[in-house]
């Protein structure tokens, strides 16, 4: 990836309609469920972003093939449960926890070994959560003391498990699943607080029997996945951005069109009603088997608050733009419960917090959250440590700084979010090549 600087300036209010790209989660999910399905799916709406066409690469590796008709469209030919093949060569999950984490699932119970790494950011990422109950399934995982790059033994017979995660995470339910595709008996989930149940949603979808409840998923290996075709929601994580960004220049007004609304992904829109924003939903509907619609945000005076709890999983890839949300609201932001953020992409609480700083914001560093007291932010120059919804952030946060914001570092927002700049840039950002 070439280096990317970016500067972010105040400008004039935003407007118009703000098409965010698919959802991440479900575009690496459809590929994988596709990829070992009986039968040709489409996948509409594709996130083009380097995380999911890693796993697309890596699929293609293990002899699935995929074609690309058009940007966003994918006819993916399955091989069935048993048809993948072994790659010679690592497959490079790239920046990717979600694509490293559910292909270790997935691989686990294969005939072949495999080899996955990444980038430098998701080689310092904590993979014990999955290789632990993995290995207790029966898989043979070694590690870089739990780190990756991870080697996955195959050949190994795999058995359910009955499994109480002890952090809420969807890829490690993930990962759990999938792999009791392949096991014999039941493979259970139990999580500490719900997390997105995309998982479970598309193996109903692709014809697998599972048994599935907020906190809670089982299925039994034996089956088969027929194909499906899939139309994958606007990412609610990309239109995070926007929402933040509209409520917090005065005169604003966008539109989100089509926008993934599962509840366990839309914390930050109430945590952001909460802090007074200005936020409604039109054109409710049911796409793809997920709840969908147009988000509409004006501009509103944020308030600071004690962020409840049991919002966080719900918003957990959204804490970022919170931040700074709550850096430019009047009083106080208090965020618990959050020490997952420290294991993401970066530490997005220490990140967070020595950008905010470097801008002048007032803001103190728990092992778990952060105390922010809003303010008028001042301009500056902050690092995103290769982290993407960090590079936004700040972004969002240049568009009410007193003087610009130089954000090092962000071509890593091509993960998540191709056409960041040019959509922003459309609806009224000043955000430029800082050279
Ligand atoms: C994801 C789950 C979350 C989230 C990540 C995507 C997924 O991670 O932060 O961006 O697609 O399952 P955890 O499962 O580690 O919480």
């Amino acid at each position: 990836m070439n280096r990317l600087d970016l500067t972010s300036r105040p400008s004039q209010p935003l407007h118009g309609s703000v098409p965010v790209p698919g959802d991440k989660a479900v575009s690496h999910r459809a590929l994988r469920f596709a990829a070992i399905a009986e039968g040709q799916s489409r996948i509409r709406g594709f996130l083009e972003g380097e995380d999911t066409r890693a796993t697309a690469a890596a699929l293609a590796q293990l002899g699935v093939r995929i074609e690309a008709p058009s940007p966003g469209d994918r006819v993916v030919h399955g091989v069935g449960l048993h048809g993948l093949r072994g790659s010679p060569q690592p497959l490079d999950c790239g920046n990717a926890g979600t694509g490293m984490r559910l292909l270790t699932g997935l691989l686990a119970g294969q005939a072949f070994a495999s080899t996955l790494v990444g980038d430098a950011s998701l080689s310092k990422r904590p993979m014990r959560r999955v290789t632990d109950p993995l290995t207790a399934m029966g898989a043979r995982i070694d590690t870089r003391d739990g780190m990756p790059p991870l080697h996955v033994h195959g050949g190994r017979s795999l058995r359910g498990i009955r499994y109480e995660l002890p952090v809420a995470s969807a890829q490690v339910k993930s990962a759990l699943l999938l792999a009791g595709l392949y096991a014999a008996g039941d493979t259970e989930v139990i999580e500490p607080h719900p997390t997105r149940d995309y998982t479970e949603r598309m193996l109903a979808a692709f014809g697998w029997p599972i048994a599935f409840s907020p906190g809670h998923a089982r299925l039994a290996g034996g089956h088969s996945l027929h194909a499906t075709d899939v139309e994958v929601p606007a990412d609610f994580s990309s239109a995070a951005f926007f929402l933040v960004a509209a409520s917090l220049v005065p005169g604003s007004s966008l539109r989100l069109p089509a926008v993934g609304l599962n509840p366990r992904r839309t914390g930050l829109l109430q945590a952001l009603r909460l802090m007074g924003a200005d936020i409604s939903i039109e054109q409710s509907r049911e796409s793809g088997g997920e709840p969908v619609g147009d988000l509409v945000v004006r501009h509103a005076p944020l308030h600071g608050i004690e962020l409840p709890l049991e919002l966080v999983p719900d918003m957990i890839d959204e804490l970022p733009v919170l931040f700074i949300a709550a850096a430019a609201a009047r009083g106080r932001t208090v965020v618990r419960g959050a020490a997952e953020l420290r294991v993401k992409e970066s530490d997005r609480i220490a990140v967070m917090a020595a950008g905010l700083r470097a801008l002048g914001a007032s803001i103190e560093e728990t092992p778990d959250g952060a105390i922010i007291d809003g303010g008028q932010l001042g301009g500056g120059a902050v690092e995103t440590h290769l982290d993407h919804r960090i590079a936004m952030s700040f972004a969002v946060a240049g568009l009410v700084a007193r003087g610009p914001v130089r954000i090092n570092d962000c071509a890593h927002v091509a993960t998540s979010f191709p056409g960041f700049m040019a959509l922003a840039n459309g609806c009224g950002f000043a955000l430029r090549d800082a050279g």
